[in-house]
């Protein structure tokens, strides 16, 4: 059977999003189908809009979701129908080079859907992240799909990206350590994420860095123990806030040349830079070499915050129940599918830390 339902479509680059008819096939073997109930919208959705991310056009966007699993494939075990599941765009394989190397959180083959969704006229469409979740109902690999006890979707659902991978960017990846400074740049859901992350992980100072005073104030309330607006000298500010040396780690969570390039001056000697953010294809920086050797230390990329989501989804949604972090600070709005083109502009303009479609 073939259902037809609601999806956001993005047709072409930096073109408004449009709500389509889409085809989504019964799940095959590996598969399940997930009824959404809600999905967060990301950077990186509007990153996909603009062409950023590849030209893999028309596709369905949306990709940090909780639901309901309506049915699996036959071989499926690990989930079944009506488990509440929080999806995820990196379920490992088990079987490539990284998993058998204990590193499953770099695993270089994760698993998607095989059967494609498509427009009504059979046009196929490449899901966001393998997931494709600004939609009535999505297929995925059953490996995306992470069971988590009942909880309000709309927060559940920023698990599976923005908050996991700034989270994990702290914890994980860099991994801060007990009496670290550090500072984030860019306090967007990510950036407020490792915010949190950092304070959950023992930091003595957390500086959050952004050029909009609003987010800013919304990073003390997740946390931060002190601000810094980026429209002045971001290095010189962050050294002054740690004695003149440098916090000892910088996460980038924006992506951009300049700010990396202020992650890699900032941070101490032999500290770490963690890039979250993602740049888009035409962004280049160059470093003398001199510098690389000079700063020592450590440059990491943060591949959704170094995250297992069967370890760490059920973690953060212990520790939202609990008290000791703030999943639903993150939810500024609930939106309906049409609201999706609309949310990205109240992104760009530092309106919002995540619009959460709920259906
Ligand atoms: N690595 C991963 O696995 C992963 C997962 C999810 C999102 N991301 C990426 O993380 C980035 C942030 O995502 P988000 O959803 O939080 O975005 P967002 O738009 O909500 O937040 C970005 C923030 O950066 C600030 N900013 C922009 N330019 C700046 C500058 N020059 N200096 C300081 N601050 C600046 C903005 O004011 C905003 O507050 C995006 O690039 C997104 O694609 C990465
Ligand atoms: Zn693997
Ligand atoms: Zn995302």
């Amino acid at each position: 059977m073939v259902h037809e339902v609601r999806g956001v479509v993005a047709r072409a680059k930096g073109a408004p999003v449009s709500l389509e008819t889409i085809l989504v096939p019964d799940p095959g073997p590996g598969e399940a189908l997930v009824q959404v109930q809600a999905c967060g919208v990301c950077h990186t959705d509007l990153h996909y809009r603009e062409g950023g991310i590849n030209d893999e056009f028309p596709f369905l966007l949306g990709h940090e979701a909780a639901g309901v699993v309506e049915s699996v494939g036959p071989d499926v075990t690990h989930v079944k129908p009506g488990d509440f599941v929080v999806l995820n765009w990196r379920a490992v394989c088990g079987q490539c080079r990284a998993c058998k190397r204990g590193r499953p959180w770099y695993c270089f083959d994760t698993h998607n859907a095989t059967q494609k969704m498509t427009l009504a006229d059979g046009t196929v469409l490449s899901p966001a992240l393998g997931i494709g979740a600004f939609a009535d109902k999505t297929l995925v690999a059953a490996g995306q799909c992470t069971v988590v006890s009942t909880v309000d979707p709309a927060a559940a659902g920023l698990l599976g990206c923005g908050v996991m991978a700034g989270f994990g960017a702290a914890v994980n990846t860099a991994p801060v350590q007990q009496g670290d400074t550090v500072a984030v740049i860019g306090c967007g859901g990510v950036g407020n994420a490792a915010i949190a992350g950092a304070l959950y992980a023992g930091a003595r100072q957390v500086i959050a860095v952004d050029l909009d005073d609003r987010k800013l104030g919304w990073a003390r309330e997740f946390g931060a123990t002190h601000t810094v607006n980026a429209t002045g000298d971001v290095v010189a500010e962050l050294r002054a806030l740690t004695g003149g040396f440098g916090p000892d780690v910088v996460i980038d969570a924006v992506g951009r040349p300049e700010t990396f390039r202020q992650a890699f001056d900032a941070r101490d000697l032999a500290g770490t830079v963690v890039l979250v953010g993602v740049p888009n294809p035409t962004m280049v920086l160059e470093i003398p070499l001199i510098e690389i050797f000079g700063h020592g230390g450590q440059t990491k990329s943060s591949w959704y915050g170094d995250c297992l989501p069967e370890r760490d989804f059920p973690l953060l949604v212990d520790l939202w129940q609990q008290g000791r972090f703030p999943l639903d600070r993150f939810v500024s709005e609930r939106i309906g599918l049409d609201g999706v083109e609309a949310a990205f502009h109240k992104m760009e303009r530092g309106e919002v830390l995540r619009s959460v479609v709920v259906l």
